[in-house]
């Protein structure tokens, strides 16, 4: 695929927060406070074949759930920004959860239990301790210029995290535009732009499926579905496959 100098490359494991973070990066590249109408899946890379992406005016935000490795190769010889988004994976799991009951071209029709020994073996097609140790291992290489956001950094402090994506994609907003964009990027607020302003039906995936997006957008979810035995259970194998990482992950509200 043929990158222009100023694509910018979303990247995130399934329910991580690539819906919200896309919407914030428009915001700060657009200069303008509005959601856009088409949604994020406009723009999925794993969605699209590269040509379908010719009409989408500069900055484009191509977005994908695809590991670091599956990026264009321009991305690096053009030395292009990439953005990585983490959440905890207690929460990623409980969402995708949800989430994929609801889908019907792609349902998962077992029970939570049944859904997390899956997540654990590193089911949902590629594993959640893959797809990251393969990210930081990007991250720490400094091949690509990447900036990592974290859904609960991006939850608990939201201003200072945005300004800080708004400098490493060098839009430079002030803290007004800034503080304006996290209010309109609030759950509540995208929750409502998915029900008012997307237009759905342009795009031909399951609709009830792009409704479903915004379940509830907290920190620590997980504590209302995993048993104790679950979570010791996670613990362990994260303790044992995250060993060698540096990246910390925040499991509480
Ligand atoms: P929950 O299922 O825990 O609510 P993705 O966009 O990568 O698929 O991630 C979806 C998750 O991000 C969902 O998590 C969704 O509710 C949450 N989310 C979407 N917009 C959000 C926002 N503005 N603030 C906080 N969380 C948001």
């Amino acid at each position: 695929m043929t990158c222009r100098e100023d694509d910018i490359f979303l990247c995130a494991f399934p329910r991580s927060g690539t819906h919200w973070t896309w919407e914030i990066i428009n915001m700060l590249t657009t200069g303008k406070l509005e959601y856009l109408s088409q949604p994020k899946e406009s723009a999925m890379m794993e969605f699209h074949y590269p040509e379908e992406f010719d009409n989408i005016p500069s900055r484009r935000i191509l977005n994908t759930h695809l590991p670091v490795r599956l990026l264009p190769t321009d991305v690096k010889e053009k030395n292009l920004k990439v953005i990585l988004v983490q959440r905890n994976p207690k929460d990623v799991l409980v969402s995708a959860f949800h989430f994929l009951q609801k889908a019907k071209l792609m349902p998962f029709e077992g029970t939570f239990d049944e859904f997390f020994k899956m997540f654990m073996k590193g089911g949902l097609r590629q594993s959640w301790f893959d797809y990251t140790l393969e990210s930081e291992k990007a991250v720490n290489e400094k091949e690509l210029d990447m900036h990592v956001i974290n859904y609960e950094e991006l939850k608990k402090n939201t201003v200072p995290t945005i300004k800080r994506l708004s400098e490493f994609l060098g839009t430079n907003c002030d803290d007004e535009y800034i503080t304006k964009v996290a209010e309109m990027c609030s759950f509540q607020g995208m929750k409502k732009a998915n029900d008012e302003v997307k237009d759905i039906d342009k795009f031909t995936f399951e609709k009830d499926l792009m409704k479903s997006h915004y379940r509830k957008g907290e920190i620590g979810d997980w504590k209302n579905m995993m048993t104790v035995a679950q979570s010791k259970q996670f613990d362990e194998l994260f303790a044992e496959k995250m060993k060698d990482s540096s990246f910390k992950f925040d499991f509480t509200k």
